[in-house]
């Protein structure tokens, strides 16, 4: 049988993530330790070392700008596969309202999520843009020579929005590792094996649990 999103599994799981996604997912986690960590020792020398340990400075230099060509395609296949259910709504804006009991773990105050919480979906969006700024910043500072002279101010803004974004980048990938792999104690399992128990789409994603509990009891046409 082949695989969809929010399909139900026996044992009370349903599937979160298909194949695709997360391989997608992963793609674009690999890639971007990649360029976390090259990235970092260019851009610091108390940094450096960690060029050395990736193979030294020239190595991770001609590979730091191809990587972040696989990473910007991955992000742009997220679009493709998540922007839909991205899009923010008026939950959304009671969730962030709501944001203090979040942190407190009072779940049952909180306005009913659906797939995504408004938290995942400002993390996608900032991923998102930051991706592009880092693509136009990154292609200027991989071919300055392509850059004429009289639009050299080109290469000043790439040189000072590269590394502001990618910082950005960190502050959201800092904050996805605690919230995906540690907050929610079973979301991790999602991007390995693609499922989650029925329990946790209910207690973290209870309008999601509800369209998933509707679909399956709806009549067959
Ligand atoms: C080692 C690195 C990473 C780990 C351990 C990780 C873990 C996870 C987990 C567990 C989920 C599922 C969360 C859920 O559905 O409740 C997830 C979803 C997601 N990941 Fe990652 N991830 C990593 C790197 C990245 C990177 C680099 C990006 C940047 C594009 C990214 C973007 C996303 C997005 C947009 C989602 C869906 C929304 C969300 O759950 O926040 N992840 N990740």
């Amino acid at each position: 049988m082949s695989e969809h999103a929010d399909q139900i599994l026996p044992h009370g799981r349903v599937l979160r993530y298909p194949f695709g996604e997360r391989l997608n997912h992963w793609i674009a986690a690999f890639s971007y330790i990649y360029l976390l960590l090259t990235g970092l020792a260019f851009w610091s020398p108390w940094l450096f070392w960690i060029a050395v340990l990736m193979g030294g400075g020239q190595i991770s230099r001609t590979l730091h700008p191809w990587a972040g060509l696989i990473f910007f395609y991955a992000v742009a296949r997220m679009h493709g596969y998540w922007s839909a259910q991205m899009k923010n709504t008026e939950v959304d804006k009671q969730w962030w309202r709501s944001i203090s009991h979040y942190v407190q773990n009072e779940d049952d105050k909180m306005p009913p999520a659906g797939r995504y919480n408004a938290g995942q979906k400002a993390l996608f969006w900032s991923f998102f843009y930051a991706a592009i700024v880092l693509l136009l910043t990154g292609i200027v500072l991989w071919f300055p020579e392509w850059i004429p002279w009289n639009l050299r101010w080109l290469r000043y803004i790439s040189v000072f929005l590269h590394p502001v974004a990618a910082l950005f980048t960190i502050a959201n990938f800092l904050i996805h590792i605690y919230m995906s792999a540690f907050a929610e104690r079973g979301a991790f399992g999602s991007v390995i094996h693609g499922d989650v128990t029925l329990h946790f789409a209910k207690r973290y994603h209870p309008a999601w649990y509800d369209e998933i509990v509707r679909r399956a009891n709806a009549p067959r046409k």
